[in-house]
């Protein structure tokens, strides 16, 4: 065991099983000593740093997670300015034992009682924490508190077991994101990531027209969500309902039983030689939407005793038919309903390699830019890749060998809470992948800035939290919550976390850590418009024409 001496900073005066209360020694004008360790000089009591709690040769550590002062409230000493009947105290909470062999273990077998000595750690003894990942070398930053000192993740459990990057607005996720991605991809080559870029962040076109990625060379692919074409016949038979039906109309449940048969019949006639045998109503093959316009136009048309009478099904598609005639003359809907590309059933391999990073050139991150898809139909795309992503490491034979990971940048927008019918799809999708998605390779990483908008059981499903700043207390309750109860205390750091600093907790790292993120290089197309630059110095004029025909193109900036 390393020997503690001239280390001495306080004397535990209170235990609790999940946190501990010390009273902090102080210098004669009452200041805390300061320590050192290796290139910092920090005072001690500093919230996130960790001390070691020693009694009866053991030896405990613990994180400093507040600072207080009590005592009488007694004039100032002008001479000694210290308040003498005050003492400042810290909390802190236990995270487990260094043994004998100097090694770290997770939980406390020794509780200590009063008076116990609390000392500052050395490098030696944090390191014996922080080495248990080291061997995979994802290391993503340093400790606040060291800064000599990398945090290396576990790439198993961040990863496979789904993780969640929540912090306000500016607070560094996209720029946390790219530099785990970037980190990933250069440990392990051979990743597989699905990035949803809602902003066009990881991958845009610059000044020149020249295509630029948040990776290096070769590693990201850019794909606009439009250009690669989930066509409607990859929708399931109830995403097809939602699509089409309007739920709310008298005649709802007649247009569904027709749409069954209809969908089914299609599906099969189309794909008679596909040799695939059974064919489903949710089976991935095409049918023509023309065709299925004609089959409800029919229907609605048909008449009975020699034209004397109305058909059985005669009006009750009028509602139907007008809504499937506007989506398919809706050109925000065209790569969605009249694809140009996926017209038949063979169409499918490419899309999915296109998608996983298999077509051509291979890429170990495919950005998927959403920027350009309008809004209101976002859910829908959003729905199919979450789909997507589970479908084929579900059906892929090999999915141990090539686990996948969906990154959903800002996905309160589209993985909300329960209640919110138009992202239904993509709330299933994404909360299928967050309870199944482990068993078969398929991990999720979510980022947002409205935690306590975002699903609930998509968030309760990650085992790995990293938290940036912030500040909103009904959010830090929200987070709180989510968190394991004896890493609770820690929330309480977040809102005085500085840009690109975070905490992160959970299955990924040791302990509840405390850790200033690299800087990604290249950083993400994120950062903020400058205001006073161009209020003081900007252009004088502009393109109006050029904008009105991106509005109307729908075409936004980073598309030439
Ligand atoms: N690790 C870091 N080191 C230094 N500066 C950083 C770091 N991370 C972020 N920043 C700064 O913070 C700014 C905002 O970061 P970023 O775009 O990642 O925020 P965000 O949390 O994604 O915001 P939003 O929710 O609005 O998307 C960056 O432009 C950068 O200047
Ligand atoms: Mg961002």
């Amino acid at each position: 065991m390393t020997p503690y001496t001239k280390t001495l900073i306080g004397q535990i005066t209170s235990v609790k099983t999940g946190a501990f209360t010390a009273t902090l020694i102080e210098d004669n004008e009452g200041r805390l000593p300061r320590i050192s360790t290796g290139k910092d000089n920090n005072l001690t009591g500093q919230p996130g740093s960790h001390v070691a709690i020693l009694q009866n040769g053991i030896k405990l550590l613990a994180l400093v997670t507040s600072i207080t002062e009590f005592g009488d409230e007694s004039p100032l000493n002008p001479l000694s300015k210290q308040a003498p009947g005050k003492k400042k105290f810290v909390t802190l909470v236990p995270l487990g034992e260094i043994n004998e062999h100097g090694a770290f273990e997770h939980g406390i077998k020794h509780y200590p009682v009063t008076g116990a000595e609390v000392h500052t750690v050395n490098d030696k003894d944090v390191e014996a924490i922080f080495v248990k990942f080291r061997k995979q070398g994802f290391s993503v930053g340093t400790l606040s508190s060291n800064s000599s000192l990398d945090v290396c993740f576990d790439p198993d459990a961040l990863f496979g077991r789904h993780f969640s990057i929540l912090g306000q607005s500016g607070a560094g996720k996209s720029w946390c994101v790219s530099n785990l991605l970037q980190r990933a991809v250069k440990v392990m080559p051979k990743a597989h990531i699905i990035m949803l870029d809602l902003h066009g962040e990881y991958s845009w076109r610059n000044k020149e027209g020249k295509q630029e990625y948040a990776f290096g060379e070769g590693i990201a692919r850019y794909i606009d969500a439009r250009d690669l074409e989930i066509p409607y016949w990859l929708m399931t038979f109830t995403e097809l309902v939602d699509l089409l039906v309007d739920r709310s109309d008298d005649s709802a449940s007649s247009q569904i039983a027709f749409l069954r048969n209809s969908v089914h019949e299609l599906r099969t006639k189309a794909n008679k030689d596909l040799g695939i045998g059974h064919i489903s109503i949710d089976s991935p093959v095409y049918f023509s939407l023309t065709e299925l316009y004609g089959h409800f136009e029919q229907a609605n048309k048909a008449t009975a005793s020699f034209g004397k009478e109305k058909g059985p099904l005669a009006g009750l598609f009028d509602q139907f038919l007008m809504r499937l005639e506007s989506r398919m003359n809706d050109v925000r809907y065209n790569f969605l309903l009249q694809p140009k590309r996926r017209i038949s059933s063979d169409t499918l391999p490419e899309l999915l390699r296109d998608f996983v990073g298999l077509g051509e050139p291979k890429c170990q991150v495919t950005i998927i830019d959403m920027s350009t898809v309008p809004f209101d139909v976002r859910p829908i795309v959003t729905a199919q890749v979450g789909r997507i992503a589970f479908e084929f490491n579900y059906w892929n034979p090999a999915y141990k060998e090539f686990p996948l990971l969906l990154v959903c940048e800002e996905a309160h927008a589209y993985i909300p809470r329960a209640g919110k019918t138009q992202y239904e799809g993509a709330r299933q999708s994404m909360e299928r992948i967050s309870r199944e998605g482990r068993k078969y390779g398929v991990g999720l990483g979510v980022i947002s800035q409205r935690p306590n908008e975002l699903s609930e059981t998509v968030l309760a499903q990650c085992s790995t939290f990293i938290c940036l700043r912030l500040t909103n207390p009904d959010d830090q309750a929200y987070v709180r919550d989510l968190v394991p109860e004896a890493e609770q205390d820690f929330v309480n750091v977040l809102s005085s976390l500085g840009q690109g600093e975070g905490m992160a907790m959970g299955l990924a790292v040791p302990l509840p850590t405390r850790l200033q993120f690299y800087k990604p290089d290249p950083p993400p197309n994120s950062a903020s418009v400058d205001f006073f630059a161009q209020w003081s110095d900007g252009p004088d004029d502009l393109d109006v024409d050029d904008i009105v025909n991106r509005w109307r193109r729908q075409d936004r900036l980073n598309r030439q």
